[in-house]
């Protein structure tokens, strides 16, 4: 196909230069931003009298002719096409000839790409920001269901302080909160149309930016005609904020490989959401939450692209900018496949209550509530803490619990112990008198219940 700049040329390049400077396999899939972004420049030529009135109709017409082909399987992509750009433009001039190629005035492919990647990227964060709250909203109903499920809590993986399920899942859902702000954070500064910077250095045509710009439902317009075409930092900020995304998926999918082991077996994930061994039947494989930490590392990835490519180019446009989208691409749709297998996932886990009661049993989780039985007897924390390690050090060498010390055992190491030590180191009571903010107690996680769906609102 003859290129736009066959003027300049003698030669034609050859199908290997063209093939390695072709876009448009990836870049393709904006095709409804870049429609919408021509249509509104047609518009304010138009109204500038910068090309005709008529003209801007007939562009604006056609254009969205083109859309619809496109979207109805009518009008095929032709990959032979250098990008989505030129491909959109030749497809309008084909169709109505002259009129078609004054859609160019006073644009350049530098400012109109770094338009449509804007549009189409800020679509893809509100499908993401959609789906951040749908997940949430899972944890938050698990958690609702489980504010009674006691289980261990953990630190360095060792057994630590009795918790309830409900306050180990709300962490997940302000990890997501924060997620869901980061996003919302990054598309405000986004928000801006670098249409009218042109190649670089602006126009002597007499545009109106602010137009464009209101037409499409920007913020307003980014103001250096440099920065407009040279900067992607909204690419790497989006592919941060899903790279933390997928980090805080993938801790959430470790605990929950480790939850469906035997060696815990906290919960069991339904047969849907689960696969199993070609070679040993017994097992049930957590494959979707390996493949969620797998896909962790490959988010990080596009992110290093992007920052690796954008170091060392001079301003303006250069072509390797023209990496940014299929690693941007990518972070985002990955994220997006995460969060729509993880929700429905989740949702129908069946929560091995008995187990996780059983688990707290063990490991001497009261230890802490038992030295602040002291505390609360006059005994320095210090003190206390000692006196408590040395129980928990004669529990072990006689193979028993604290519950089962008789009184005069606990005598022995302090005066200060009564009956009333039983009822305090019970695992209900160390869970639910945690009553501090944030913490495990029923209360406690309502408040942070009512906190969450304060942000849905
Ligand atoms: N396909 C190009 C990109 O994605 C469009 C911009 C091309 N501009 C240029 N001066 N060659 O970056």
């Amino acid at each position: 196909m003859a290129k736009m700049w066959a003027g300049r040329f003698q030669k034609e390049e050859s199908k290997e230069v063209n093939d390695f400077n072709s876009s448009i396999s990836f870049d393709g899939v904006m095709f409804e931003a870049d429609i919408t972004g021509s249509m509104a420049h047609a518009s304010m030529l138009g109204k500038m009298g910068i090309i005709k009135e008529s003209d801007s109709k007939l562009i604006i017409d056609t254009l969205a002719d083109i859309l619809s082909d496109i979207k109805e399987g009518k009008l095929e992509l032709d990959m032979e096409a250098e990008d989505i750009h030129m491909f959109i433009e030749a497809e309008l001039t084909k169709r109505i000839g002259e009129v078609g190629k004054r859609l160019h005035t006073a644009r350049s492919r530098n400012d109109q790409v770094a338009l449509d990647i804007r549009l189409y990227l800020m679509d893809k964060v509100d499908e993401i920001l959609k789906l951040i709250k749908e997940f949430s909203k899972t944890i938050i109903d698990l958690a609702e269901a489980n504010k009674e499920t006691i289980m261990p809590g953990y630190t360095h993986l060792q057994r630590a302080q009795p918790i309830t399920f409900a306050n180990h899942l709300l962490a997940y859902a302000y990890m997501l909160k924060r997620d869901y702000e980061r996003f919302i954070e990054a598309k405000e500064r986004m928000n801006y149309s670098p249409l009218g910077s042109c190649a670089l250095a602006g126009t002597t045509y007499n545009i109106d930016r602010e137009m464009v710009a209101n037409t499409l439902g920007f913020n307003g317009i980014v103001m250096n005609s440099l920065d407009g075409v040279s900067d992607r930092d909204f690419t790497v900020e989006l592919a941060s904020a899903a790279s933390i995304s997928m980090m805080h998926l993938s801790r959430f999918s470790e605990e929950i490989i480790m939850w469906c082991s035997w060696e815990f077996k906290f919960i069991e994930l339904d047969d849907a959401y689960s696969t199993g061994s070609s070679i040993m039947p017994q097992k049930k494989n957590p494959d979707i939450c390996e493949l969620i930490r797998g896909k962790t590392g490959r988010v990080y990835g596009d992110l290093i692209t992007l920052l690796t490519m954008l170091k060392g180019i001079p301003l303006a446009y250069n072509k390797d900018m023209q990496e940014d989208k299929e690693a941007i691409f990518d972070a985002l749709d990955t994220l997006k496949d995460c969060l729509k297998i993880f929700n429905p996932m989740l949702k129908t886990i069946t929560v091995l209550k008995d187990n996780m009661y059983k688990a707290a049993q063990k490991g001497f989780i009261n230890a802490t509530d038992l030295a602040d039985y002291l505390v609360k007897k006059g005994m320095a924390f210090r003190d206390a803490y000692k006196i408590s390690g040395s129980l928990v050090s004669y529990c072990i060498n006689n193979n028993i619990v604290l519950e089962e010390v008789s009184l005069d055992t606990f005598r022995e190491y302090s005066k200060l112990f009564s009956d009333d030590v039983y009822d305090e180191i019970k695992l209900e009571k160390c869970t639910f008198k945690r009553t501090s903010m944030g913490a495990s107690a029923i209360s406690s996680v309502e408040a942070q219940i009512d906190d969450l769906k304060k942000w849905w609102k």
